[in-house]
């Protein structure tokens, strides 16, 4: 993979850049200061770009629009808080690809930046269209990804199109492949995992894969509810989601490094009754977060370790008396002396609303995508810069 540094003449190139700007936007229009961080992430790569003097095409999606022009979806918000981040002005163009953009670009100076409108307004995107990738690919000399988060994607903007220019790593791809590589390939002993949150089809595969390279592995969220389930052991109501578990039971859930929950807090659905629970004394309640004894074990094994990664919350902390197993683990790991990254939308938030983002060692802008890497899958974006 060749990285960005490698180019040599970057003065008055056209350099069209990947980035993921897939941000929350407010009701007002507006980019939160808290939620710009995939943003702010990619400025090393702008800033290095306008050093050398290149002509700066952004290019991003933002949200799931499926080919349709969506005007919620549409960049502006995004424009607004680069541009108040960078203090400079910066132009957006209609649409991402056909005459319009052309002109633009033409009249670039060198050190300007453009922001082409959201890709995902075209079907081609997703599909991954090569003819869409060549026009994206037209207004160009140099294409560059520094969208780790989307490069699990086989999209246009993040696969085709380097059928069609000569192509690089940003700064921060090279980055987060660099720290999860290091990561996953010499994980420090004692090094633990955390695996939590609602989606648990996407964490399985990573606790299956890691399970012999890291010594702990902790669970909460629904992920362990799957497992407890898998076990034979009561989960009462408690959210399981899509998941087969013929393919939960393929993991070795007898394992010493896998730690599930022994207490849990619960909560009635009929009567809203909130209480702790021992596993496996359920009725027609929920699990919504672990207990205060889980809490302890899994705050002593994170003070221990050298290396944490961390993915999904431990329950349902949007709500206060389900936040605590949540704000329990998080307090642990920036106390902890070990190395700390964390990835995944949930989690971030959860940390933030703690005041305890700062304190990571490092916050992954992937959430699918570092999911997929640490289960050791091959990313197109990354396999079509090989
Ligand atoms: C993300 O938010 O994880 C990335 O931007 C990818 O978005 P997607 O899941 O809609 O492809």
């Amino acid at each position: 993979m060749k990285s960005i540094k490698e180019v040599k003449d970057l003065k008055g190139k056209r350099v069209l850049v990947r980035v993921d700007f897939n941000v929350p936007v407010g009701d007002d229009g507006v980019v939160d200061g808290k939620e710009d961080w995939r943003i702010k992430a990619v400025l090393p790569t702008i800033k290095y770009l306008l050093e050398k003097e290149a002509k700066i095409i952004l290019m991003a999606h933002l949200g799931r629009p499926d080919g349709e022009v969506v005007e919620k979806m549409k960049l502006g918000p995004v424009q607004d808080r680069l541009s108040d981040l960078l203090d400079l002005s910066i132009t957006r163009t209609p649409d991402c690809v056909g005459d319009i953009v052309s002109e633009v670009v033409d009249e670039m100076q060198a050190g300007e930046i453009v922001l082409l409108e959201n890709l995902r307004f075209h079907q081609g995107e997703k599909r991954n269209d090569e003819e869409f990738a060549e026009k994206l690919a037209s207004i160009a000399d140099i294409y560059i990804n520094d969208a780790f988060s989307v490069s699990h994607r086989a999209h246009a903007s993040v696969s085709a199109i380097t059928k069609f220019l000569p192509s690089y790593a940003g700064l921060l791809l090279e980055k987060e492949i660099k720290i999860l590589s290091d990561a996953v390939s010499n994980p420090k002993s004692p090094a633990t995992i955390i695996m939590g949150g609602a989606k648990a089809k996407t964490k399985l595969p990573v606790i299956k894969f890691l399970m012999n390279k890291f010594d702990h592995i902790l669970v909460g969220g629904v992920v362990a509810n799957v497992i407890l389930k898998a076990k034979g052991i009561d989960v009462g109501e408690s959210m399981i989601g899509d998941i087969d578990l013929e393919d939960v039971k393929k993991i070795d859930l007898d394992n010493k490094k896998l730690c599930i929950p022994f207490d849990v807090i619960v909560c009635n659905s009929k009567i809203k009754k909130v209480e702790v629970s021992s596993i496996g004394e359920m009725g027609d309640e929920k699990i919504l977060d672990i207990g205060p004894d889980t809490e302890e074990v899994y705050s002593k094994i994170i003070a221990d370790s050298k290396m944490i990664i961390w993915n999904g919350p431990m329950g349902k902390f949007e709500n206060e008396k389900f936040a605590s197993g949540t704000r329990k683990v998080a307090e642990a790991v920036v106390k902890s002396k070990g190395y700390s990254i964390i990835g995944g939308g949930d989690i971030i938030t959860a940390l933030d609303q703690f005041g305890y983002l700062d304190e990571v060692d490092y916050v992954c802008t992937g959430g699918g995508a570092m999911l997929e890497f640490l289960a050791g899958g091959k990313m197109p974006g990354i396999e079509a810069l090989k």
